[in-house]
């Protein structure tokens, strides 16, 4: 590809997450957008998905068991002359380290809020993740059949409680049994609700009234919204598309994923607004890498062992960030120097796995790998090192002793805990002098998955004796003397055979400060 084309290539991509609050309807309008994009002949929602038929998250069978959605996906489709990466993220908070990660790797993020619930606690929490970031955030007011809060007071609560400003872009007519039709400012026309076809669409002339005969019958629900329109077109946010794309406005859409109404409406809005790959910074510099540049670049941002379980793969899942990727070129992998073959990779179409022939800045690949990636790595081609920005990590703050039920199984047992530590989903620590295992994770859940994925995929059944919530703190190891730890501050070593201390609590941190002013502690490596 010459560099005009591939300006053009990367310029038709469009690769954002969907975050929400569990339940919101993310799982349903995901499957909407696979439909227009020809991916899935119907989209039946979450009946297939809980018969198994939408195979696209729910390998794990302890999602289907708790009915959440634990992993993140990738999905690619084609529509509108655009190549869209959707990145799925899990809503379930324990899962967040993964969810940040994902977060990474997107140029743009679509929140969908349940419009009788308004803005949820997951919601908020990732939404902040959003904005640190600075990408822009679109809004999908999902649920409109259903009997929700008042349009403005849910607009309003996105500047009360995220501090951003909402801007309509359409608004309701009615809600639940009422619900009639979406009045479109940003097109201009009524859509009208329970109408296939183009003649749903109705064009408002110049003044914004209706330039045909009104077939909404229920004229005080019609008048009722035209009211507000004209409120929000006076009152509210004015449009601002810098104050969109640096993530201090989000365009808000109303409609409702389950019975398809305002989702094509609010694809086709969000891709002629979200913008096309952005470049990226790299670590300690200020050089900056551009999507078009014709050397190949990009990072992991999420690895996953077993995702076809009758394959036993591993996969790093990378976004490129400039140039083009083709089957069988050769990397530098920044962090060992080693150059590495690329010839196994593959993209996500829904729930079949396509092999990659190109794939170009802004798409997602995910890379077959035997063990030399890891998460937060750098590839490259050409002559010039690039290294891109650390992945935010957490420090865990729950801990959990971990062994083999049964002795012989210690080669399985270390093979599993290799491998899903390498996830990232949990850390795994020795005990200083014991080397005993203990595992460290930001939520339960992760444990739980930890358990059951080592006796589903590894067939290890695992003891674990949980330790409970401790605080994390490195130490140097040239001020450590090991009479420092005891029952209350236990010490112990990551991976790389750092020593750090377990807290139990924060009393316990701060009499370890009194008592050894000069030790310097830190809560990250
Ligand atoms: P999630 O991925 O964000 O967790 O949500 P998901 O799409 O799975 O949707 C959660 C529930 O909300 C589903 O109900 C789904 O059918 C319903 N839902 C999604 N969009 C709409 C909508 O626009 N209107 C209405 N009325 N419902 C919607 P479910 O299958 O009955 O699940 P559950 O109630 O058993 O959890």
């Amino acid at each position: 590809m010459d560099k005009n084309e591939l300006k053009q290539e990367v310029n038709k991509r469009r690769t954002f997450a969907i975050i929400s609050h569990p339940d919101a309807g993310k799982t349903t309008i995901t499957e909407q957008m696979l439909y227009f994009g020809g991916v899935i002949r119907s989209a039946g929602t979450v009946k297939a998905k809980k018969s198994g038929q939408f195979a696209t998250s729910d390998w794990m069978e302890i999602e289907k068991k708790r009915g959440i959605s634990v992993t993140s996906s990738v999905m690619q489709f084609h529509y509108r002359n655009k190549d869209i990466n959707i990145l799925d993220t899990p809503g379930h908070e324990d899962f967040s380290e993964d969810t940040y990660r994902t977060l990474m790797a997107v140029d743009a993020a679509v929140m969908v809020i349940d419009s009788a619930k308004g803005i949820e606690p997951q919601t908020k929490k990732l939404f902040k993740v959003v904005k640190k970031r600075g990408i822009p955030i679109f809004t999908f007011m999902n649920k409109l059949d259903r009997d929700g809060r008042d349009p403005l007071d849910l607009i309003a609560e996105l500047e009360e409680l995220l501090n951003i400003e909402g801007c309509a872009m359409n608004w309701p007519i009615g809600m639940g049994k009422e619900l009639k039709g979406l009045y479109d400012m940003r097109n201009n026309r009524l859509e009208l609700y329970r109408k296939d076809g183009d003649d749903r669409f109705l064009p408002l002339n110049d003044e914004g009234k209706l330039a045909e005969h009104n077939p909404i019958e229920d004229e005080s629900v019609y008048d009722q919204a035209l009211g507000e329109v004209e409120l929000v077109k006076e009152a509210g946010n004015q449009f601002d598309r810098d104050k969109i794309m640096a993530g201090n406005q989000t365009p808000v859409f109303f409609g409702s994923a389950l019975t398809n109404f305002g989702v094509e409406t609010f694809l086709n809005s969000f891709l002629d607004m979200a913008p096309a790959p952005a470049a990226h910074k790299e670590q300690d510099s200020d050089e900056i890498v551009q999507p078009d540049d014709p050397e190949f670049s990009a990072f992991v941002f999420k690895i996953q062992a077993n995702m076809n379980p009758n394959h036993r793969d591993r996969i790093a899942f990378v976004r490129i960030c400039s140039g083009e990727f083709e089957r069988g070129i050769d990397v530098t992998l920044q962090r060992t120097g080693k150059v590495l073959r690329l010839n196994n990779a593959t993209e996500f179409m829904s729930d079949q796995r396509e092999t990659v022939k190109t794939a170009v800045a802004g798409d997602i690949v995910g890379l077959y790998d035997t063990g030399n990636f890891q998460i937060g790595d750098t590839i490259y081609t050409g002559k010039k090192s690039v290294q891109f920005e650390d992945l935010p990590q957490f420090t865990p703050e729950m801990f959990m002793e971990v062994q083999a039920k049964n002795v012989m199984k210690q080669k399985s047992f270390h093979k599993g805990m290799q491998q899903l530590v390498q996830e990232g989903a949990v850390q795994l620590y020795k005990k200083y002098t014991t080397n005993d295992y203990i595992l460290g994770a930001v939520g339960q859940l992760q444990f739980e998955v930890f358990q059951f994925r080592m006796k589903n995929e590894y067939n290890c059944d695992v003891v674990m004796n949980p330790i409970g919530s401790r605080i994390a703190r490195w130490v140097d190891p040239e001020q450590l003397d090991q009479s420092m730890s005891s029952t209350r501050n236990m010490l112990v070593k990551d991976l790389d055979d750092k020593p750090l201390f377990l807290f139990e609590n924060r009393f316990a941190e701060n009499w370890f400060v009194s008592k050894y002013p000069d030790v310097k502690l830190s809560s990250k490596l």
